[in-house]
């Protein structure tokens, strides 16, 4: 970078002494939003070209600040740009770049635009590039799962509520039900959208401009669907960050709720699920140990995304409308919020691939728990023509004898059954079979082995 002449700051005419170091320190936010120098030099070019466009501007002078930019530009991506925390942020060391490139005629690129609205433009285009990132990442995800499930149809394991055996369920089951989250995560990233595609370049300060601006062609340049509608209210508005944060945050919790039922059942109590090698963690004591960290890890970061939503709300809590200095942090927020869920994702389809049900386990303790007892309660109402709180209090006997016995349900034979209920037949004690019990929940959205085929297929199709 060539020497800069002119190292005052912008402001330098009015605000004669330099600011302290420590007010430097604090009040710069280069290192931060240094990350939205494309947005930056995309949103001023589609200013300028629209001040040529308008008559505000001449060609030449158009041509040379995008001359200008462009070169900015590329010195960035190559890392030759000198960034400086006495310009504060991204907009003014670029500008201040510009005027040591093409000279004086720099100074025409600031018209009818103020940082306020720049940099609100600047983060709506990164948000939305972002959140397209963030939804192809989930798609990876839900290819690595719907793989996993596929090879998992048949795998028979226990449903819980309350983390106590339930009814026996299909694996893949389970791996579909967090597709399911994911696909709302996408849609939740998705209607963020809107809002995110409302254009806010030409709000300038707070009040818009005396200049002839069309804030429709800058919002066509910049990929945006419409100007918004309120100078002032553009200028404060932050709540395209809060909706980006709070979709983090779901999308966290989703895996953070994951995460926790696979450490439960990768423990050694349960043993449902073996993790290979390269998801797991030694112990530097214990030489036999082989610890979920990076499931613990996942589980974990759903805390710092809502600790991130929560910053942002209290700095939005009874801030006056337009623009304040507490606004700036949005960008760290944002900035981190972004990276941990992205890597969260990566981590989490990395699982997904070093994961494997241990069946026998699952088939063992599917069986314990009298797993099949609301399966009795069906049977007796569908064959016996009983009111269902009647086959569920004959049943609930019948678990009452089994325990007594010390039997599983499927271990009583016919004539211990009869002593409950007389009117029995041979024909009760397929119910006790897992698979039948499984494969009979055939109402839409439940666990037989054909909805979850077909389950796959659809979503298979879609990706
Ligand atoms: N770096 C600033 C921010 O991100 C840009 C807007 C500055 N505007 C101002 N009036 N100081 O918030």
């Amino acid at each position: 970078m060539t020497k800069n002449k002119n190292n005052q700051t912008i402001w330098g005419t009015r605000i004669k002494n330099n600011h302290s170091m420590l007010f430097q320190k604090v009040g710069n936010s280069i290192d931060i939003d240094k990350r939205l120098y494309k947005e930056d030099i995309a949103g001023s070019i589609a200013h300028v070209e629209m001040l040529f466009k308008q008559k505000i501007i001449s060609f030449k002078i158009k041509n040379k600040i995008i001359y200008g930019l462009k070169k900015i530009e590329k010195e960035i991506s190559k890392k030759k740009f000198e960034f400086s925390i006495k310009y504060e942020d991204i907009h003014m060391n670029i500008e201040k770049r510009l005027f040591q490139i093409i000279g004086e005629e720099a100074g025409y690129i600031h018209t009818a635009r103020s940082r306020n609205d720049q940099v609100i433009t600047d983060f709506k285009i990164w948000i939305k590039s972002a959140t397209q990132d963030i939804i192809s990442i989930i798609d990876r995800v839900i290819k690595s799962s719907l793989k996993l499930a596929e090879k998992n149809i048949n795998t028979i394991m226990p449903g819980f509520t309350h983390l106590k055996n339930a009814q026996a369920v299909s694996f893949a089951h389970y791996l579909m039900a967090y597709i399911e989250m994911f696909e709302r995560d996408k849609k939740r990233f998705s209607f963020n959208l809107n809002n995110l595609n409302e254009n806010p370049l030409g709000s300038v300060a707070l009040t818009g401009t005396s200049f002839n601006i069309d804030r429709n062609y800058t919002s066509k340049k910049l990929g945006f669907k419409t100007p918004t509608n309120n100078s002032i209210d553009t200028i404060s508005d932050r709540d395209f960050v809060l909706d980006f944060l709070f979709s983090i945050s779901v999308c966290a919790m989703h895996i953070s709720r994951i995460a926790e039922e696979l450490i439960i059942w990768n423990s050694d109590g349960f043993n449902l699920i073996s993790l290979s090698d390269k998801v797991v963690t030694g112990s530097s004591i214990m030489p036999q140990k082989k610890n979920p960290d990076l499931l613990e890890y996942l589980r974990g970061k759903s805390g710092t995304s809502y600790g991130n939503l929560f910053s942002m709300l209290t700095i939005l809590k009874g801030l006056p409308l337009s623009y304040f200095k507490d606004l700036q942090d949005d960008k760290e927020i944002v900035f981190r919020s972004n990276d941990t869920l992205i890597n969260c994702l990566k981590i989490f389809d990395e699982i997904l691939k070093n994961l494997n049900p241990n069946k026998n386990r699952m088939l063992e303790l599917a069986n314990s728990g009298y797993i099949t007892a609301t399966d009795l309660a069906d049977y007796l109402v569908q064959n016996h023509s009983m009111p269902f709180r009647k086959a569920y209090k004959k049943t609930a006997t019948i678990v009452n004898l089994a325990e007594k016995k010390r039997k599983r349900l499927d271990e009583l034979d016919l004539a211990e059954l009869k002593t409950i209920e007389p009117k029995l037949t041979k024909d009760v004690l397929k119910v006790f079979d897992l698979k039948n019990s499984v494969n009979s929940k055939k109402s839409y959205g439940g666990t037989s082995f054909d909805n979850i085929k077909k389950m796959i297929m659809k979503y298979k199709k879609q990706i």
